[in-house]
């Protein structure tokens, strides 16, 4: 393979050894990261497919809406950086910036938000479909059944083809994912759904939709509410993720929206991907005292036990994860504001991060802290308990999911994904009858 410069434009050359076919294939550049090869035509000159499993190496689609430098551990939302979206907007405004590209002007962000808000409530008979859970169901698979029944619910904004139907699904989306998610966890407690309020924010009555009860009185605290609003920012994107990529790839054939994302969900639930915050905190309470790190630490550098330290490592991130940075500190934050002085969670999480980023088996690996690894511990302060912190996750990253298939359905260059393999199986043989074997 060589690389070369044709004028402004790069081109890389495949030549297939032990035949006489090579190909020119043209190099494409976006506006920041790594040009790509363009291989579309390398079936077809040469016969022959890329193999490349997990994705790593593969731009799976072209996107306008999130950039991520590994390296560098950068995180941009439409260019904006995490840092100062998580500092100076709000949940609402940055969905509004990741599904339509740039910052709302004020009336803009007023309609937007009256948009979410007044979609809230869900189709009363969706509320019975609750009834036919266990009490002790995982709320992710609650949730990832609810999501997919929105469709037989909301007949009305199935049409993918239509821009105004398109537009509504992904605001009932947003608007109705807190409402189904607190239920699920009111489901689990078997106490009473609270109906959302639309004189909160998005945060704030996600909040109360999760912790009011009809007999008290409710009191929001606006330091646990900016939090959660800061966590929601931090997960609603992040590129072509295996959940956002699992959106996609359902999208592509043309399913509808409230499908696409219950396949998200379903994506997301696994431990090396939201599932690892919930992952995290059993792996605290299992470690138990820091007096027993040093010989978690010897497990996870084991290759024969099978243990990570999970809240550690990413795909992309071979850096710290800029929104790990973020969650500590608000971490340090709520904590403080909950009066919480000793937390042992914290006390061994922050003696885990010192050793893993002085030892060597972690440096070399560019195991950093993600994103993951401080925000189980705040949502536990928080009272929220494990089993809810993967749903928070999807409750953030449906913004994300909602904006990449919009994208994807109105990219006309868009079809249906369909990887190829590399078949190691049997060869053609014949079958052979029942009676004529063993
Ligand atoms: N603990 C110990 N070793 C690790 C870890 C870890 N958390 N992560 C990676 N490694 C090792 C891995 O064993 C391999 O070692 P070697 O080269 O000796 O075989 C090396 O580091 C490279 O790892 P990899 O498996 O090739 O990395 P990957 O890009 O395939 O996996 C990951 C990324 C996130 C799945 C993985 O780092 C992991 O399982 N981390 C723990 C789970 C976690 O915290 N997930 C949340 C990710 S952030 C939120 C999200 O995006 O959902």
């Amino acid at each position: 393979m060589s690389s070369s410069t044709t004028g402004a434009k790069k081109t890389v050359t495949f030549t297939l050894d032990g035949s006489n076919r090579s190909t020119t294939l043209p190099v494409l550049s976006g506006t920041l990261g790594p040009d790509v090869v363009d291989i579309r035509k390398l079936y077809s000159d040469l016969g022959v497919f890329t193999y490349d499993p997990g994705y790593g190496e593969t731009a799976s689609t072209e996107s306008r809406i999130t950039f991520i430098d590994g390296d560098a551990g950068v995180l941009l939302y439409r260019g904006f950086p995490i840092e100062q979206l998580a500092e100076q907007s709000d949940f609402i405004e940055v969905a509004y910036l990741l599904m339509e590209g740039d910052l709302p002007s004020p009336a803009q962000l007023e309609q937007f938000r009256r948009g979410v808000t007044y979609h809230t409530m869900v189709h009363e008979q969706l509320r019975r479909f609750f009834d036919g859970f266990r009490r002790d169901a995982h709320p992710m698979a609650v949730i990832c059944g609810v999501v997919g029944a929105l469709a037989a619910f909301y007949h009305d904004n199935l049409d993918i083809n239509d821009a105004r139907q398109r537009e509504i699904a992904c605001f009932r989306l947003i608007a109705k994912i807190p409402t189904i998610a607190a239920w699920a966890y009111k489901y689990s407690l078997g106490q009473p759904f609270m109906y959302p309020r639309n004189d909160l924010s998005y945060a704030e009555n996600f909040l109360y939709m999760l912790n009011a009860v009809p007999t008290e009185p409710y009191v929001n605290n606006p330091i646990l509410s900016r939090a959660m609003d800061r966590i929601l920012v931090l997960h609603a994107d992040h590129e072509q993720n295996a959940s956002t990529s699992t959106v996609r790839l359902a999208g592509s054939t043309g399913a509808n929206p409230f499908a696409c994302i219950a396949a998200g969900i379903a994506a997301l639930w696994g431990p090396a991907h939201g599932g690892a915050n919930e992952a995290v905190l059993k792996m605290l309470a299992e470690i138990g005292k820091p007096e027993n790190i040093p010989e978690f630490i010897r497990q996870v550098k084991d290759k024969n036990a099978h243990t990570k330290l999970m809240g550690f490592g990413h795909r992309v991130y071979k850096n710290f994860d800029p929104r790990a940075k973020i969650m500590k500190e608000t971490c340090h934050e709520v904590l403080g504001e909950l009066g919480i002085k000793d937390e042992p969670l914290l006390d061994m999480a922050m003696e885990l991060e010192r050793i893993a980023l002085s030892d060597d088996y972690f440096i070399s690996r560019k195991l950093y802290p993600n994103v993951d690894f401080y925000s189980g511990i705040i949502l536990k302060a928080m009272g929220i308990p494990t089993s809810m912190f993967t749903v928070l996750f999807a409750v953030a990253r449906t913004v994300g999911w909602v904006s990449q298939w919009k994208e994807m359905v109105e990219d006309p260059s868009q079809r249906i994904g369909r990887p190829r393999q590399i078949y190691t199986g049997a060869a053609q043989r014949d079958y052979v009858p029942l009676s004529r074997r063993g």
